[in-house]
């Protein structure tokens, strides 16, 4: 890979601001100051940018425990992005894989692994993925059924089969929900639909991963290679 482009991807600065510095002559490739951008580096050598040093990385996988008020996005004029949590970041094709509304926590993979993402999302692969909720009104055996059965929620088909356990059922009820697809809002929409609001939610799994209880939200940290493992096999 040429030697600017892997810098720029190790997140050493822009395209032209990498440029420069080599130019500039102030970057190393194994102890040897090289000046010209399109000079060819591999993966093994060590690049080395105004004495850091900066070692090629491929994938980077984290869990994130997504706070409400940040957006799951790569960039946002307004608001703060999923993407500047990951302060330890070396890549800069890095992206949440799926979306989480504004105000929902939890957890988010983010990934600069395109492949995988895709799997995971792919609306034919049907990966599950449950939730957390507090919601306004009295869950029953009768709204598990309902969720089983499918919803209408606007779309042209009712809802997949969804999973719905009751942890505490009142005014204010609890709840754990498992669903199979990821329409927009679905599960604030699949309460909607019965009549309820959803006051708080918070994704708990996808597929094989499941959130790491001890990361506050707003923590991340790289995946395990299990865990890896466990979503690429899934
Ligand atoms: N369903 C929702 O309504 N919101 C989310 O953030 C995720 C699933």
């Amino acid at each position: 890979m040429r030697l600017d482009k892997y810098l720029c991807h190790m997140g050493a600065g822009t395209r032209s601001q990498v440029k420069q510095k080599i130019r500039k002559g102030l970057v190393a490739v194994d102890g040897e100051c090289v000046k010209q951008p399109e000079y060819q580096v591999s993966p093994v050598q060590q690049v080395c940018v105004e004495g850091r040093v900066f070692s090629y990385t491929e994938m980077e996988y984290y869990m994130l425990n997504k706070p409400a008020g940040c957006v799951s996005a790569r960039t946002d004029e307004k608001c703060r992005t999923v993407l500047d949590l990951i302060s330890s970041k070396k890549r800069k094709d890095l992206f949440p894989v799926g979306r989480l509304d504004k105000d929902t926590e939890g957890l988010l993979l983010i990934t600069n692994d395109g492949k995988l993402a895709h799997r995971l999302l792919s609306p034919r692969r049907h990966v599950d993925k449950t939730y957390e909720a507090r919601v306004s009104g009295l869950i029953t055996g009768e709204h598990v059924r309902a969720f089983l059965e499918g919803l209408d929620i606007g779309e042209e088909r009712p809802t997949r089969p969804a999973f719905l356990e009751v942890l505490l059922s009142g005014e204010i009820s609890e709840i754990r929900v498992t669903i199979c697809e990821g329409k927009y809002h679905q599960i604030k929409r699949m309460f909607q639909a019965v009549g309820c609001e959803v006051l708080y939610l918070k994704r708990i799994s996808m597929g094989s991963l499941t959130l790491d209880e001890s990361l506050k939200p707003g923590e991340y940290r790289p995946l395990t290679e299990e865990e890896l493992a466990g979503l690429k096999d899934g």
